[in-house]
């Protein structure tokens, strides 16, 4: 915890591994872009990770880091507003992975339930490797590096947030407990002054004994507004009110994404896999032209067959993007045979159109610039490796490697 407020950060990350589209807008990016002003936001290019799954051909990371920054831009991600930079350039990932890697029991790992089923699923490429095993420990320590209390990711992903809290709590456990902790920790209570110490001993006691958690929240409250206590002993103080050590490497909590409402151009989830993606910079053309191409209800062979929009995907778009009026005229119009298909799709190329309008414009200017957007990203490395160092210095010393 240290001076970093764990509640108030968030990090996530993005692999590099192909172009980015409206799905990944409406499901992540658009989170994101409102996270940005809520919390203190770190979003990073995943490059390690994607190196894991894609080892054998790197080319693809290479060409989709920049384009990717750039999608981020257009979407409305604000390096003013948030920390935007690369994993590889921030190399305290590899060294918090190499040393969480020293107190991860295999079985943890193993019992990751993605583990086996992207082993099945990617069954063209080898993954019997030690780096795709490691991968959620990686990412643990993505999270534990920043010391971010959430984490915004889709439901897939929770089971690594999940190792990454029980990493945590195994590290306390193990590296919080210095010698004379007890001794230092009462003796820091009474530094809080009268008043707060008691108040500390009550909220400490209605938590351990009754196992109230407003309790709890108001302790680490109280000790969050301390001025008088070292970081050290804040730290320590954290630990103690749960009968622990001190608290290194704080908890993180997963933040669900719910799922993007945008289904593909063939009614499925929208998704590079299925070849069904539009993507997020699609210049208006092309927008028009997959969206004409689009399958319909196939019982409308000719213009004058009725439909039903429960089974075309078209529908789908007009529920992501039209309002009532136009979704009742493409109801009783399909189902009069009173519109054609062509007619029906205009307002969701429209809507889609308009909807990039803006993400265009933003990206028109960092196309042009690519010196802009590397000292955006030199600038974002720094400062996440300034957060990074920090963590890493006293993981280094409760280890007992603080001899440099
Ligand atoms: N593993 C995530 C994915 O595949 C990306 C990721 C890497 C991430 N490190 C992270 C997400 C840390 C959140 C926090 O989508
Ligand atoms: Fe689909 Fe619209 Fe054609 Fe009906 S009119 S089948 S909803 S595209």
């Amino acid at each position: 915890m240290s001076s970093v407020d764990s509640q108030q950060r968030v990090l996530s990350g993005m692999r590099p591994t192909g172009k980015l589209h409206l799905g990944h807008y409406h499901g992540v990016l658009k989170n994101w872009v409102k996270l940005q002003h809520e919390f203190e936001c770190f979003f990073f290019v995943a490059d390690w990770h994607a190196l894991t799954t894609h080892y054998e051909d790197p080319s693809v990371i290479k060409e989709s880091v920049w384009d990717m920054v750039i999608d981020w831009l257009a979407s409305g991600v604000n390096p003013g507003s948030a920390t935007l930079f690369i994993q590889s350039r921030v190399p305290e990932h590899a060294e918090l992975h190499l040393l969480l890697s020293m107190i991860t029991p295999l079985g943890w790992l193993e019992r990751v339930p993605t583990y086996k089923d992207q082993i099945e699923k990617l069954r063209e490429k080898d993954l019997a490797t030690y780096g795709f095993l490691g991968y959620p420990l990686l990412q643990s320590a993505d999270i534990l590096t920043y010391r971010a209390g959430r984490v915004p990711v889709g439901a897939d992903q929770v089971s690594h947030i999940e190792i990454t809290r029980e990493l945590a709590r195994r590290f306390n456990h193990i590296y919080g407990r210095e010698p004379g902790f007890e001794e230092q920790a009462e003796s820091a209570i009474v530094k809080m002054g009268k008043k707060n110490a008691k108040l500390y001993r009550s909220l400490k006691r209605r938590y351990q004994e009754e196992g109230d958690m407003e309790a709890l929240d108001t302790a680490r409250a109280l000790l969050k507004e301390q001025q008088n206590i070292s970081l050290g002993d804040r730290e320590r103080l954290y630990g103690y009110i749960e009968g622990g050590g001190k608290v290194i490497l704080p908890e993180p909590k997963a933040l669900l994404t719910p799922e993007s409402k945008l289904p593909g151009l063939d009614g499925q989830k929208m998704s590079k896999s299925y070849n069904n993606t539009i993507g997020l910079r699609e210049d208006p053309d092309s927008v028009a032209a997959k969206v004409r191409k689009m399958p319909t209800d196939p019982q409308r062979v000719r213009r004058t067959d009725p439909g039903e929009p429960e089974k075309c995907p078209v529908w789908g778009l007009h529920k992501a993007y039209s309002d009532n009026e136009v979704q009742e005229w493409v109801q009783s119009g399909c189902r009069s045979a009173g519109i054609g298909c062509l007619d029906c799709k205009k307002p969701v190329i429209d809507a889609i159109v308009e909807e990039q309008r803006p993400l265009h414009e933003r990206a028109r200017e960092y196309e042009g610039n690519p010196d802009l957007v590397r000292s955006i990203i030199d600038e974002g490395c720094e400062q996440a490796r300034d957060a990074a160092r920090g963590t890493l210095e006293e993981v280094r010393a409760v280890m007992g490697l603080q001899y440099r």
